[in-house]
């Protein structure tokens, strides 16, 4: 491109000049033209051809003039240049064309195998013209400067494209072999060092997809050589802890390649439209917390309500989709429902019948018939759904979630009795007098005990359960072994504490439990200056107490005013369920609330309560468990509650206070929290105080105790827990 430039640059250059020196040339001819005219015409008329001669050979000495001709009108040659009279003796047809027309001219003229530039003039006489003077200059000099002119047009040209090739290669070296160097090194030093690498892998946009995938796969390398160490550890020292690896390796012998499959209302990923991109995030939800990390270890087919806007838009046409995004590990099956069957299933009958039945937060439940025939349709939906996928497998493991499926059970065993069904209850049961007011007690419970196991959190629950059947249904409950037995099939019903994977068993975690993030900087980005930081973090949903936990905040900081000031309280909450009233509602609540308190105590730098409305990602939220001095769990009745033990996987520092309530699941195994009673304010004021005034050994040994607890207790043990028992249920009828 550049020779292409300075080629028609040097053509126009060398136009010009010729076109400069050409006019020059003829410039110069015609003044020496008109002088030697003077001497030339009066010798012509008086017909003086020796005298003419003289003249002739005097000027033809004259620099670059090449010689002098004259011819008399008949085109005779009268006299000339000596040396140019043998090539002149007839004039060229210019030469008589200019005595024709009376008019000078100059041309170019091949002279003895040479160029040269005649110019002609006419001469007069009296009655006209009388003949011509050409005179005949030497042009070479024209070709010599318009060779200069390419020379230096070469040179030019070379010393630029010498110029540029080194600018382009220390640019080169600079802009690519520098972040290729570091990226090298940041590599090398993962391959040999377990610490987070000290090199920064390179920002510029150009190496963006190359950083990601690198980043991505040095992160999934990492953690396998981490799970790889880890089981040679365990091997070693003989501990039982679980982990994916054991856990893949349990599943994978007990499953004997046949298939895994999970169904859930809520799904692990939801797209969703931003700014008309798709991005994809992770709901907030304790089932998806301790679900997702099973199926990445053991694989399989999750089957879900697509509930995104975005999911329809990344499916295949049997609305699957390989998740997770960035590494894909199983598989995602998307159920799709109309507005009306997610309002009856869902919003109706699910969470404003069977939540608030189940948990005890005095808010009552509504049964509506019409909600009752959506959530029969619904499940028949997902239980077809479920059968389509078992078509190429047989004897499938299925694990079923939740509330919102009471009836799938049933509906599956019927198709495919060979099917081992596990249901699992994320939530409390009741008791049975409770329940009982339940207009479909019967069908419900019948749906359930189509499951060859039944799971909760504790045995308590379990225990109503077993009751409630007992109280309910023409059945047999065996006691001893915890199991219904009806209609010629036996239901297991066993608790299984939920948990989560424990930091450092898991990519997640490890990656990021490095660098720890500073309390001062995080609540100084919400724009409060405080000592000490408490957290909680929800759905915020009736049951969870938070409007109990703020009134606890604001008598703690009237009864102990020296911590106006110090203490700030960062709430983030997750709206959920938002088309039902009480949800909506409670949001406007807890919003009044924060802000009354804010109000009564608040400073110019400073306020009690930060509350965060919105959905956290776990990377969002990480920082604050690691960083708070306390985190406050107040559920009025929670199931198992994940957030608890969130927090103190976190805190790999064995420092901070968890505040439990006594209503939750956690509660039975975190036995180092401050466990409290959320309806006693006072007891949770106090809490505050003594979490904020533990003593940092204190906070060690209930710390580090929780932590134990949770590290053999993690997701990987529940998954393996409740698989093993639904297979060795199958074991134990067929034998
Ligand atoms: O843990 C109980 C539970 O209902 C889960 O089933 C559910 O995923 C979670 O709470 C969040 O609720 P939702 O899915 O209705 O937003």
């Amino acid at each position: 491109m550049i020779s292409v430039l300075v080629l028609l640059f040097t053509l126009v250059q060398v136009r010009q000049e010729k076109e400069r020196l050409t006019i020059d040339l003829q410039r110069r001819s015609a003044l020496l033209g008109e002088s030697l005219k003077e001497s030339i015409e009066p010798l012509l008329e008086k017909e003086r051809p020796e005298r003419l001669q003289k003249i002739v050979e005097k000027f033809g000495n004259r620099e670059r003039l090449a010689g002098v001709v004259v011819y008399d009108v008949k085109d005779k040659l009268i006299a000339a240049t000596p040396s140019l009279s043998a090539h002149l003796s007839d004039p060229p047809a210019f030469v008589t064309h200019t005595m024709n027309s009376d008019r000078e001219s100059g041309e170019f003229f091949q002279l003895g195998g040479k160029e040269m530039y005649l110019y002609t003039l006419p001469l007069h006489r009296e009655e006209g013209v009388a003949g011509a003077l050409v005179i005949i200059h030497d042009p070479s000099y024209i070709q010599e400067r318009l060779s200069l002119i390419w020379n230096d047009s070469f040179i030019r040209f070379l010393v630029n494209a010498f110029v540029i090739s080194l600018m382009t290669l220390l640019l080169i070296r600079w802009s690519m072999a520098g972040p290729i160097a570091k990226m090298a090194q940041w590599m090398k030093h993962l391959r040999t060092e377990k610490k987070k690498s000290p090199f920064r892998l390179p920002s510029a946009r150009i190496f963006e997809p190359l950083t990601r995938e690198v980043t991505q796969m040095a992160t999934s390398i990492s953690a396998a050589r981490e799970a790889a160490e880890e089981e040679a550890r365990l091997r070693n020292t003989a501990e039982s802890t679980w982990t994916p690896v054991r856990l893949k390796e349990q599943v994978c012998t007990l499953l004997r390649e046949r298939p895994l499959l999970v169904i859930s209302n809520r799904e692990p990923y939801m797209h969703e439209k931003k700014e008309k991109k798709i991005g994809c995030l992770v709901p907030a939800s304790g089932l998806v917390t301790a679900l997702e990390p099973v199926l990445k270890a053991c694989g399989g087919t999750w089957i879900a309500h697509g509930s995104g806007d975005a999911d329809r838009d990344v499916v295949d046409d049997q609305s699957k989709i390989r998740v997770p995004p960035e590494e894909p590990q199983y598989v995602l099956k998307r159920v799709w429902l109309t507005k009306e069957e997610e309002k009856g299933y869902y919003y109706g009958f699910s969470n404003e019948g069977f939540w608030p039945l189940c948990h005890v937060a005095h808010t009552r439940p509504s049964f509506r018939a019409e909600d009752w025939e959506y959530y029969q349709t619904v499940n028949k939906k997902f239980a077809e759904a479920t059968l389509e996928e078992l078509e190429e497998g047989g004897e499938p493991l299925i694990l079923i979630q939740d509330y919102h499926f009471a009836l799938l059970p049933r509906l599956i065993k019927e198709e495919r009795p060979d099917a081992r069904l596990a249901l699992f209850w994320h939530i409390p049961w009741p008791n049975s007098e409770s329940f009982s007011i339940c207009p479909w007690q019967r069908e419900i419970l019948h749906g359930m005990l189509g499951a060859d196991l039944i799971g909760f959190h504790t045995q308590f629950h379990c225990n109503n359960f077993l009751d409630t059947v007992d109280r309910t249904l023409e059945s047999r409950i065996d006691w001893e072994h915890f199991a219904v037995e009806r209609g010629g099939q036996s239901t297991l019903v066993k608790p299984f504490p939920i948990s989560i994977a424990f930091p450092g068993q898991t990519n997640a975690s490890t990656a990021n439990s490095a660098t720890r993030p500073n309390k001062e900087s995080l609540l100084k980005d919400l724009g409060v200056k405080a000592k000490h930081l408490g957290v909680g973090v929800d759905r915020i949903d009736y049951t969870k107490g938070i409007l109990e936990r703020f009134k606890a905040i604001e008598l703690f900081l009237g009864k102990y005013p020296a911590y106006q000031g110090e203490f700030t309280f960062v709430e983030l909450g997750a709206p959920s369920r938002i088309h039902i009233k009480e949800y909506h509602d409670l949001i406007s609540a807890v919003e009044i609330e924060a802000d009354r308190i804010n109000w009564r105590f608040k400073t110019k730098e400073w306020q009690p309560i930060v509350f965060l409305k919105k959905h956290h990602s776990h990377e969002e939220i990480r920082p604050f468990y690691e960083t708070s001095d306390l985190c406050m769990v107040t559920s009025l009745h929670d199931g198992m509650n994940l957030v608890a033990k969130e927090y103190v996987g976190a805190r790999n520092d064995e420092s901070g206070v968890l505040i439990l309530s006594q209503f939750t699941g956690a509660s039975r195994e975190l036995r180092d929290a401050l466990i409290v009673n959320p309806y006693d304010i006072e007891e949770m004021a106090e809490a505050i105080r003594t979490a904020l005034e533990m003593s940092v050994s204190e906070q060690k040994v209930r710390m580090q105790a929780m932590r134990e607890t949770l590290k053999n207790r993690n997701i990987y043990y529940w998954a393996a827990n409740l698989i093993t028992a639904l297979a060795q249920v199958r074991l134990e009828k067929t034998s």
